[in-house]
């Protein structure tokens, strides 16, 4: 009865609301919120369609809207006209116009019960008889899956199989993140929803994307482009910062946020996508989605991989009470899911080599407030006149909202240009409050803001109804964002937060501080006692020095004993070049030596690169350009960083005459023949070597025939594991340097530390043994985890 006493209005409210002939009669869209009486569509998604339709109304569009759920119309009827009776005009809107068009905004919509296939099935009938008879020509139908992601698969097949419009009218329909949990889970989805709707009848909604400041940078940066294309690159830029910060906590939403946590929840998403809007080439048309999408695109296949020393994680103190409540969970149950999380991004591309990028988001800090800044490298140096403009920090700010300002604005600080608006529906402030944003007061900044404040979500809605996809997310860009998520969410799957009090109490324990590519805590809480290391004493974080298979050793957690590896090698090199101006050095491939690469290219200025020739102990026999080759991870992570003379690296020749490792193409004696040429008595300054599971060092294996490369430096060998082919240095090589390091890292190689420790030399079965310097020394480079398990 009550239903059809508004269909009845609906159709009094279309004809008479703009009484045009069918054929200039505009099209008619409905609009289904599936989850319509849910909290999302309570608080922004009703709001944001009223909105819409108080801007259409006059432009001629009609539009019905459902509110759908899992509950009977009886129960959630009255629910829905709760939630709709408390949608409101903007301020520019006159009282008696808003209650009019909010009296036929009701009329217009009901609460239809989506549970079903049938269900669906009579919306649809729905739909077409009232078109019908109301002689309205069909423009869309628009879906807003308003509900958990688990749901959309189920609903999108519903929708395809019988809510489809007829031809010439489309379907759209809008998701909600999550999508998906990591890059596997995303995939999923995007094939089940691949199998009932196309990509382009699918609109991805994050709602950053609707802000008017977020909206506004790429168009911000074309207009000023004659200010900003010189000076937006590593040359000027100091740092990059995306910031979120909430005082709220999560009470009330832990069955969802315990599963996926500050970086899934936002860091993902919209710290993502703010993050490409400011580093993405700018598109020549902005209008066009298809460019724009590329544009953001290319920035993820630039991101540098994030590891677990690029991120610091948090949880506030409340948390695990909340998540045994919540989950009816006993006292002894913890979650390690962090609601705090500063994380250092870095793309590798020419403009921003090095360039740090943070992204930091957290619940229960001391201040609301969400911004993007670009801080500029200023190289003024002022001796006395602090205050002077010149002397002031450099920085444009894209002000989100809340926090000192209390609304959206684009800040530029005055000694870097005074921008142009973009268009009409910005404005610049010129009587400002007294505060400071970012450490400037606010009458040392450019400011703009918006003329009217919009809603997100509405803006992203009026969107929708347009069909304009540039603020959407692509799958190709979702996936492409999770593909640079998901290692790190597992690399630090079982790390311990940093347990935080919140608000105001935090003080500078989230404070954090960038080395090189790694972000730390400033204040490190060491809770490492010596029982966790096994009982021996290992001086909490220090050194130790001892004894391994009769040679020294040197073990220390990873990061110390990488340092302390590092520092050795430094002070071999020096002291070679003191001896005799040159420093040869000898590294292997494999993962281990990374961290060592990383750190002498990040922390050892000082280094005599110009005088070191880096040789390779092993390569395998694939082209250098191609992940697998030493030299290419060699090239990555150590020699691009340095300043090495071209002339000083020596990649092992595995590839001559266009082919891999042919013996006649005799690629050994290149290589041996070099060393003897360069290197004093065929003897390197240092050589670094690795282990592998099965005993290997070098490309040297168990079951290669050793003696037949007796007096050869290098050598062709086999490897059991693709790919098989590689070129090695010999034992001979290896035993003539002056010092040989061992680097041993990891849980997973305490068992072959174990069993080295009782093992006889015997290098045919445990190659590693036959590692004997002459003349030279031997020093064996073992973590805790390695050596205690
Ligand atoms: C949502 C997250 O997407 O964004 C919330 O799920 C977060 O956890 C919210 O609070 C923040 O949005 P805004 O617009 O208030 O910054």
């Amino acid at each position: 009865m009550f239903v059809t006493v508004f269909l009845l209005l609906v159709t009094f409210c279309v004809q008479g609301g703009n009484g045009q002939e069918e054929s200039q009669r505009p099209g008619h869209v409905s609009v289904v919120i599936v989850g319509g009486t849910g909290d999302l569509a309570k608080k922004y998604l009703w709001q944001g369609f009223f909105k819409l339709y108080v801007n259409q109304v006059s432009s001629g569009n009609s539009f019905s809207f459902y509110g759908g759920g899992l509950s009977p119309v009886e129960k959630s009827t009255p629910v829905l006209f709760e939630i709709l009776k408390s949608v409101n005009c903007s301020k520019d809107v006159s009282e008696e116009r808003c209650a009019l068009v909010k009296e036929q905004f009701l009329r217009l919509a009901q609460y239809r019960q989506l549970k079903t296939l049938e269900d669906y099935q009579d919306l649809a009938k729905h739909i077409e008889k009232q078109l019908q008879e109301e002689g309205m020509v069909e423009a869309g139908r628009l879906f807003y899956l308003s509900v958990p992601a688990f749901a959309y698969a189920d609903i999108a097949g519903k929708i395809n199989s019988s809510c489809r419009p007829s031809s010439g009218a489309w379907l759209r329909v809008v998701l909600e993140k999550p999508f998906g949990h990591d890059y596997k889970s995303a995939q999923v989805l995007a094939t089940q929803l691949g199998n009932s709707l196309k990509e382009e009848e699918m609109y991805r909604i994050d709602h950053y994307l609707g802000k008017q400041v977020v909206a506004n940078i790429l168009p911000f940066r074309k207009e000023n482009g004659k200010f900003l294309d010189s000076i937006w690159n590593k040359h000027h830029i100091e740092r990059v910062e995306v910031i979120m910060k909430e005082t709220l906590d999560v009470k009330g939403r832990i069955p969802f946020y315990d599963q996926y946590g500050v970086i899934s929840d936002v860091l993902q998403n919209h710290l993502t996508e703010v993050m490409t809007l400011l580093t993405m080439r700018v598109p020549t048309n902005l209008s066009n989605s298809a460019e724009v999408l590329q544009n953001k695109l290319n920035i993820f296949t630039s991101l540098l991989p994030l590891g677990k020393h690029q991120a610091v994680i948090g949880q506030y103190r409340a948390y695990q009470k909340e998540v045994q409540k919540e989950l009816n969970k006993t006292k002894d149950h913890v979650s390690l899911t962090p609601t705090f999380a500063a994380v250092l991004a870095h793309i590798d591309e020419p403009q921003y080599d090095d360039v740090p990028i943070l992204l930091i988001s957290g619940k229960m800090l001391d201040e609301r407030v969400g911004y993007a800044r670009i801080l500029f490298k200023n190289d003024i140096f002022c001796l006395q006149s602090h205050n002077s403009v010149h002397c002031k920090p450099k920085q444009i700010i894209f002000y989100f909202g809340h926090g000192q300002l209390q609304y959206p604005a684009i800040l530029v600080s005055k000694n870097l240009f005074k921008p142009v608006l973009v268009d009409s529906e910005w404005k610049e402030v010129t009587e400002h409050q007294d505060v400071t944003v970012l450490g400037l007061p606010i009458s040392d900044y450019y400011v703009q803001t918006p003329v009217v404040l919009k809603e997100a979500y509405a803006e992203l809605i009026s969107h929708i109804i347009a069909g304009r996809r540039n603020n959407f997310i692509s799958n190709e860009n979702l996936l492409a964002s999770w593909d640079f998520w998901t290692p790190l969410l597992t690399s630090l799957a079982s790390s311990f937060p940093r347990i935080y009090p919140g608000g105001v109490d935090n003080g500078d324990m989230l404070d954090v501080s960038l080395k090189g590519r790694d972000i730390r805590y400033i204040n490190e809480v060491v809770i490492i006692s010596p029982d966790q290391v096994g009982g021996q004493s290992t001086n909490g974080f220090q050194v130790m020095q001892g004894k391994f298979r009769s040679a020294d050793m040197v073990s220390a957690w990873m990061e110390e004993l990488v340092e302390r590896l590092a520092t050795d090698i430094q002070e071999a090199a020096e002291a070679a070049v003191r001896k005799g101006g040159v420093f040869h050095l000898a590294l292997s491939g494999g993962s281990s030596p990374l961290a060592l690469f990383q750190r002498l290219a990040l922390h050892h200025f000082s280094f005599p690169w110009t005088e070191t020739h880096v040789w390779m102990v092993d390569e395998r026999c694939v082209p250098p350009t191609e992940l697998e080759s030493n030299f290419y991870s060699m090239h990555e992570y150590l020699l691009r960083h340095v300043k090495i003379p071209y002339y000083n690296i020596h990649p092992m020749p595995v590839q001559l005459n266009q082919r891999l490792c042919v013996e006649e193409d005799r690629g050994t004696l290149v290589y041996e023949s070099e060393i003897n040429k360069l290197v004093n008595g065929s003897s390197f300054h240092f050589v670094l070597l690795g282990v592998g599971f099965d005993g290997h060092t070098a490309s040297l294996f168990p079951g290669n025939k050793m003696n037949d490369h007796e007096k050869s430096l290098v050598a062709l060998t086999e490897s059991p594991v693709k790919p098989h082919q590689r070129m090695s240095l010999t034992f001979t090589a290896i035993n003539q340097a002056q010092k040989v390091a061992l680097l041993v890292m990891g849980k997973g190689k305490h068992e072959l530390i174990t069993q080295l420790s009782r093992v006889k030399d015997n290098p045919e079965k445990w190659p590693v043994t036959g590692v004997k310097p002459s003349k030279g020394s031997l020093v064996w480079y073992i973590d805790y985890d390695a050596l205690l398990g």
